[in-house]
């Protein structure tokens, strides 16, 4: 399972995953998608891991969705590497566990809600630019955003797509705790090591309890999200989207019905 530009490390029962490509502010690639899922398959089956943390490298999380390869080779349907990536999160039985740091961009967000605890410090910047990209939500965000925060605050994050920190993200209910960046990586630590040395059925069947019944749903959105996204991704509102992110310009849509 390994890939140039994710790492896998074991400590104990801790498997820590880590998104590192810093010179494209660790975006993800189709490759880095099936490197991510190999990674939670092999917690899953490897009865030694009892927990999964996923961090970035550089100190920022992820920039998300390499924008060029939304370009070159947008999400096909089902079996993209990045749907594939959503649902292996969707069906994990084991607890994942998100630690961020600076920007946590698209997917970088989307992936969090299916994380079962999350920890970020003051230099985190969360953003959903779906909109602002010309495209619309992804990662089953749809449904799991109302959830945890209510329409309102909900369609403000996904309408308008602007950044939000730590202590927003803790009050609408995306993220577990805002740590200081000095002791992030010690608290992510002291948690997973505490998970690992609870007993493992009985976390299992916690994580199922909280999970399962909304996982089909779940699932059926996501695929019913990336029907859709997979129509924007090619359409001329994304093109103009695109161009004007590597361009360094503000994109302009007036000229869209
Ligand atoms: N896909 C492809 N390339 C990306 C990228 C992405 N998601 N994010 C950053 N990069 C590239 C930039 O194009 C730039 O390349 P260059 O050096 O050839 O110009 C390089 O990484 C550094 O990024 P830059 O924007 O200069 O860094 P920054 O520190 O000013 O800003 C971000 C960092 C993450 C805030 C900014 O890059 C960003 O907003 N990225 C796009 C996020 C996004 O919209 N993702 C898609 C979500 S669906």
């Amino acid at each position: 399972m390994s890939h140039e530009n994710i790492q896998t490390a074991r400590d104990g029962g801790v498997l820590t995953v880590t998104i590192d490509r810093p010179e494209r502010k660790n975006a993800l690639t189709g490759a880095m998608y099936t490197a991510l899922t190999e990674a939670l398959h092999e917690a899953e089956n490897n009865p030694e891991i009892r927990v999964t943390v996923v961090e970035g490298n550089g100190g920022l999380f992820t920039s998300g969705n390499d924008i060029a390869d939304f370009m070159s080779t947008p999400p096909a349907g089902p079996d993209s590497p990045v749907l594939v990536f959503l649902l292996a999160l969707i069906d994990a039985k084991k607890p994942l566990v998100g630690k961020v740091r600076g920007p946590a961009i698209g997917i970088g967000t989307t992936m969090l809600l299916h994380m079962d605890l999350c920890y970020a410090d003051e230099t985190a910047r969360f953003q959903m630019p779906f909109v602002p990209l010309g495209l619309c939500p992804e990662g089953a965000s749809s449904l799991l955003l109302p959830r945890a925060m209510g329409f309102a605050q909900a369609t403000d994050l996904l309408m308008f797509g602007e950044k939000f920190d730590a202590d927003t993200a803790v009050a609408r209910g995306v993220i577990t705790e805002k740590v200081s960046s000095s002791e992030l990586d010690a608290r992510v630590q002291e948690r997973a090591n505490k998970i690992a040395s609870l007993a493992p059925a009985s976390v299992r069947a916690t994580k199922e309890l909280l999970r399962g019944p909304l996982r089909e749903r779940t699932r059926e959105v996501l695929l019913q999200e990336g029907a859709m996204f997979i129509e924007r991704v090619t359409s001329e509102e994304a093109a103009e989207a695109f161009g004007a992110f590597f361009e360094k310009r503000a994109p302009d849509f007036s000229r869209f019905s």
